[in-house]
């Protein structure tokens, strides 16, 4: 079994090879790994010997008749809306919110298109604005439109496509603007936090450098604020330079490199190679049907860009590919079962995960304890901070968290940090509390300095968090140095 493994080795600098217990973390990073809570996606037996997705949805946006909201929907997870919104009891009152999400349902990234088969998208109901404006010189949104030409002689894939591999799809807009929407039903119409007019004093957005996050936003802003549809007037966004960008993250670190080439996608870790082992007759009928080539890493070390392409495919509706033989619906359940099962181990059944998570999300973190200290010590108006990121993004910030159970994050995953505060007795001291919401639903870790995470002390939280990254995220620095 998974579980019970020896302690993971992994290689430090200098070429040593050197065991390290989870202990051994905890003096680096001031905390402990813990067991994730036993799910099937962390059970190899209950992965690889299944049919079905444990009613995990994959196939829309919208869920079948008979099935809860708040129930995984990899094409549209769950986020905080009204109906499923606990509003807190009286005496809390809520003084900053902070909110990360993946983007919304898309194309596939190039890199995981099938070498041969024209891509099933159709972006003609899509526009992508990339215009510019100097200040006092009048300028015309313009958007993009692919141009194939049978004078170039050179191919690549997606040929011949009116898409952007990756780009949102019409769908993914929908949802965007669907989820900025809800939001606003909740932090504005029930709550009466967000303020009537959008307000960059009050308010701030985050975009990454991949545009497809820039996409998401431009329809969820109009999903809270309808009168900002208008093309004449401009919003600016925030966005961290590309070689430093810690939301989605781009910064570089070594040390997190090769912990996870030790441990994790492309290692000899013997936690790790099992179930791509079990599933090898799988992955070689798919390879048949798609032209994959056998011998091509980046599609036989996980089921990563199976999972994608085949994921995009079903959430738009498109059927399963042919070629000869027809993918099948069980097949495809499989690599969902395996692609869930990749991600709870990564990201949280390997001890190594919460090292990983620090190193590679701490300094988001320390700049979400930044604004946090900023928005309750009153030296900033900012109540509302909106980060529109990646899977990547909110998987290392979930093993950061040490999140109860993981999956893969699935369009539109979502946290929301919810900090209040209480009048104290006595001296009217301000008491701070912190609520964190996982897709709407109160957020539970396997750290008891989480623990359920409704209305716990906020300097637990923050004292966790400080603990792992250090002050302006020092211990990154150093963890990343390390190696
Ligand atoms: C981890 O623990 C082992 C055994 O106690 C020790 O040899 C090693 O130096 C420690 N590594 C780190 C990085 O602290
Ligand atoms: C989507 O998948 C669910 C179960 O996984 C199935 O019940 C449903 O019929 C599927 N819907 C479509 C439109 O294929
Ligand atoms: C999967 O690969 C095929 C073959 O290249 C491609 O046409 C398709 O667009 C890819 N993605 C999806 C989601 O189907
Ligand atoms: C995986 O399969 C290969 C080749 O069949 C074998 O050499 C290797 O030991 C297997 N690894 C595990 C962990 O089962
Ligand atoms: C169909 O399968 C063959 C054999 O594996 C492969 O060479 C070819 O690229 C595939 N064609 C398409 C359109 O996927």
């Amino acid at each position: 079994m998974l579980l019970s493994r020896q302690a993971p080795a992994f290689v430090l600098a200098l070429g040593l090879s050197v065991s390290v217990t989870a202990k051994n973390l905890t003096d680096e990073i001031n905390a402990q790994w813990r067991k994730p809570a036993k799910f099937w996606d962390t059970d190899l037996d209950a992965t690889i010997n299944a049919k079905g997705t444990y009613n995990f949805i994959f196939n829309s946006s919208t869920l079948p008749k008979g099935i809860k909201y708040g129930s995984y929907d990899y094409c549209n997870m769950p986020h905080v809306r009204k109906p499923e919104y606990r509003i807190p009891s009286k005496e809390y009152k809520l003084e900053y919110v902070e909110i990360i999400h993946r983007h919304h349902k898309r194309t596939p990234y190039a890199s995981n298109l099938w070498p041969e088969e024209k891509p099933p998208y159709d972006c003609s109901n899509t526009e992508l604005f990339t215009y510019g404006e100097g200040k006092g010189v009048p300028s015309v949104p313009l958007y993009w439109t692919p141009l194939w030409t049978s004078e170039n002689p050179f191919t690549t894939v997606g040929e011949g496509s009116n898409c952007q591999f990756p780009q949102l799809t019409q769908g993914g807009f929908q949802d965007s603007w669907q989820h900025g929407n809800d939001l606003f039903g909740v932090y504005h119409d029930l709550l009466h936090f967000l303020p009537n007019q959008p307000n960059g004093k009050q308010m701030k957005f985050r975009v990454t450098n991949n545009v497809i996050t820039s996409q998401v936003a431009s329809a969820l802003i109009a999903g809270m604020y309808p009168a900002l549809a208008r093309k004449d007037i401009p919003l600016s966004v925030f966005i961290e330079n590309s070689a430093i960008d810690s939301l989605e993250p781009t910064y570089s670190c070594n040390a997190a490199n090769t912990l996870s080439s030790a441990y994790g996608v492309g290692s000899t870790d013997p936690a790790w190679t099992p179930h791509l082992n079990a599933s090898q007759d799988l992955r070689e009928a798919l390879n048949k049907i798609s032209g994959v080539d056998p011998t091509d890493s980046g599609w036989s070390q996980s089921w990563d860009h199976y999972f994608d392409n085949l994921s995009s495919r079903q959430c738009h509706g498109i059927p399963l590919p042919c070629n000869g033989t027809c993918v099948t619906q069980d097949q495809v359940n499989e690599v969902y079962r395996l692609g869930m099962y990749e991600y709870a181990y990564l990201y949280r059944v390997a001890p190594e995960s919460l090292l990983y998570g620090v190193e590679e999300y701490g300094v988001w973190i320390a700049e979400f304890l930044g604004n946090v200290r900023a928005a309750t010590s009153g030296t900033s108006t900012v109540k509302y901070t909106h980060n529109v990121a990646h899977d990547g993004s909110m998987s290392r910030l979930l093993a950061a968290l040490q999140t109860e159970v993981m999956f893969w994050p699935g369009m539109g995953c979502e946290l929301s940090f919810e900090i209040y505060s209480k009048q104290g007795f006595g001296y009217e001291k301000k008491e701070w509390y912190a609520r964190i919401l996982f897709g709407g639903q109160v957020f539970k870790s396997s750290t008891p300095e989480i623990g359920v995470a409704d209305m716990i002390p906020l300097d637990k939280l923050t004292g966790y968090l400080n603990g792992l990254v250090g002050n302006k995220a020092a211990n990154v620095v150093t963890l990343c140095n390390s190696s």
